[in-house]
């Protein structure tokens, strides 16, 4: 009688032992995937950036690993972000550039995220776009897959031109708006103008190594 009774659930427990097998070995199948998938995401997401801080501030001016070497700051007024990153570019030690993603709040189409690096002696080392919603075709000029726009900034600072100037031609300014288009450009303009403040006037201290810089009152 017993053995009969076990005969009859043996299928029963072969099943369920080969479906707990399945369940246990798709399930870490997934975690492992999503694991290196992770790591993978990490690691191209680490050469992306690396490569766009390696554009504005050049590779062999550099020894440390800017992608790590970095400062959180909070100053929403004058970077546009509640948290704004600071990568810091350094050579034996000595500052070398830094670089900051600064939020412009006013696109047209809602925020636009930048990168832009100011060299230790004050001058652009270039800024680029990380992503915005601005219209395609008429505010998206400051991508540097449809025009050189962008590339305006480089080496200007805040006595070149001089602070009055830093504004789109439209308004009296030296900076070439957009066909059509002015308030993508203008507010590009604005808040590269108040990264360089914010960087000026919290200069050495951006380097610290310790410190994580506040908020400052900003000029201008
Ligand atoms: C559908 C539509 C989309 C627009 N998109 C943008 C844009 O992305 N960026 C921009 O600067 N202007 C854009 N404009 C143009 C602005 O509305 C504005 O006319 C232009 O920027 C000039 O601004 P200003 O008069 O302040 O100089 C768009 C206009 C329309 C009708």
């Amino acid at each position: 009688m017993e053995g009969s009774k076990v005969d009859k659930r043996l299928p029963i427990i072969m099943a369920a032992a080969i479906l707990g097998f399945f369940a246990i070995a798709g399930t870490s199948l997934v975690a492992f995937t999503h694991t290196a998938t992770k790591e993978r995401i990490a690691a191209n997401e680490r050469e992306t950036l690396l490569h766009t801080l390696h554009a504005l501030v050049p590779p062999e001016s550099v020894d440390n690993d800017m992608v790590v070497d970095t400062l959180e700051v909070a100053d929403p007024e004058q970077l546009g972000g509640a948290m704004t990153t600071v990568y810091r570019g350094r050579l034996q030690g000595e500052p070398v550039a830094t670089v900051l993603t600064t939020m412009v709040p006013n696109g047209y189409s809602g925020p636009i995220k930048l990168l832009v690096a100011v060299r230790y002696d004050g001058t652009l080392g270039g800024v680029r776009v990380i992503s915005h919603k601005e219209t395609p075709g008429l505010g998206d000029k400051m991508e540097e897959a449809r025009s050189d726009w962008i590339y305006i900034f480089n080496g200007k600072s805040l006595s070149n031109p001089s602070i009055e100037k830093w504004k789109v031609k439209r308004d009296g300014g030296v900076f070439d708006q957009f066909t059509g288009a002015t308030v993508t450009p203008r507010s590009i303009v604005a808040a590269v103008k108040k990264t360089l403040i914010y960087v000026k006037t919290n200069k050495d201290a951006l380097y610290d190594k310790q410190v994580a810089v506040d908020s400052v009152t900003a000029e201008g």
